[in-house]
């Protein structure tokens, strides 16, 4: 049976996250104060993700993004990586913020992995700094090295844009993509940081991005996929490529196909879902597949039209981030 919600759309992505720990604290994610985790009892084994799926790959998912936050820093997500292509993912990427990227690069790769997609919000080391709370920017820029060097194709690079923290530098990562011939993504802020410190006019806008950087380097439209979260241009004269991920100005909920599972198990069908599904308690109470992929199939067809991030009366869900996985 096909994943296809009540508004027609087909799902036809995963994202999983395997841990809600990260050695980053990104500004615009997580909050400088310690913060509590899942309990270890409550994160789903690797054998309980595989199940899920195998039974989600029988019902049309083909894209899986690992995610966390920060995937590698749960062992055995290697391991992982090779087990889902065995079963059949046709695309298998990870989202990482590159810190370990350029130790694990070629394991990952012999796992069968496809593709990357690393976070990198500012190319000045001391900005860096600021942003993650980390002196890890020589890892990262190794990370990206290693990916580029490797099978991975292609290699993004995610921006988070947060005006007045690193909006300054959207001529400089352009020039970054040209200069490596990578993609780089500018992504608008979403209200999902654990400070709750989202306000609209923190948000630079992707036609602002586009405006800037075409005002140096002409941009040239790449068609896309209907569902793909991101609007992508080349330079008219040159290498490189940037994405442009605006869903607080311009959502794209319209064509959804993804949904994402926790890393305790629970399945969201949006980022901004109120509540989300238990699974590893369907997963642990001995239900059949056949039970799991009936249940899996009313949650999907339940998916919300969209975010309402720009609906009078929008609250922000109460997990942020790094808990669901971006
Ligand atoms: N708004 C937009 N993107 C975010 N990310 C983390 N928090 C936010 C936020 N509040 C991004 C990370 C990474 C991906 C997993 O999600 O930078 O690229
Ligand atoms: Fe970690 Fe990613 Fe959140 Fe930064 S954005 S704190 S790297 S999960």
């Amino acid at each position: 049976m096909p994943l296809i919600d009540k508004f027609g759309r087909q799902i036809t992505d995963l994202r999983v996250s395997v841990t809600d720990r990260c050695n980053f604290r990104c500004v615009y994610c997580r909050s400088a104060n310690p913060e509590t985790h899942m309990p270890s009892g409550d994160l789903l084994a690797w054998e309980e993700y595989e199940r899920l799926v195998r039974i989600l790959v029988a019902m049309g998912i083909r894209k899986v993004r690992v995610t966390g936050g920060e995937p590698m820093v749960r062992p055995g997500v290697e391991d992982f990586i090779s087990r889902l292509k065995a079963l059949g993912v046709q695309d298998l990427s990870m989202t990482t913020n590159g810190q370990m990227l350029a130790e694990h690069c070629d394991r990952l790769v012999a796992a069968g992995m496809d593709r990357i997609n690393i976070s990198l919000d500012s190319l000045d080391r001391e900005r860096f700094e600021r942003i993650t709370r980390t002196k890890m920017f020589d890892q990262v820029i190794a990370g990206i090295d290693a990916a580029q060097a490797s099978r991975l194709r292609p290699v993004k690079v995610n921006a988070v844009l947060v005006r007045g923290i690193n909006d300054d530098e959207v001529e400089a990562f352009a020039a970054f993509a040209r200069d490596r011939n990578l993609i780089m993504r500018f992504i608008e802020f979403m209200p999902l940081d654990a400070d709750r410190s989202w306000t609209r006019d923190m948000v630079v806008t992707g036609a602002e991005v586009h405006a800037r950087i075409s005002a140096h380097w002409p941009l040239v439209p790449v068609v896309h996929e209907r569902s793909e979260t991101a609007r992508k241009f080349r330079f008219a004269d040159g290498r490189g490529e940037i994405g442009l991920i605006s869903p607080v100005s311009q959502p794209f909920c319209g064509h959804c196909s993804r949904i994402r599972l926790t890393a305790d198990g629970k399945l969201r069908t949006c980022l901004f879902s109120k509540e989300d599904h238990n699974l590893r308690f369907l997963l642990r109470g001995g239900a059949s597949d056949r039970e799991i992929g009936d249940e899996i199939l009313a949650i999907v067809a339940q998916k919300e039209k969209g975010h309402r991030i720009n609906e009078p009366g929008f609250a922000p869900p109460s997990r942020t981030m790094v808990s669901i996985g971006g």
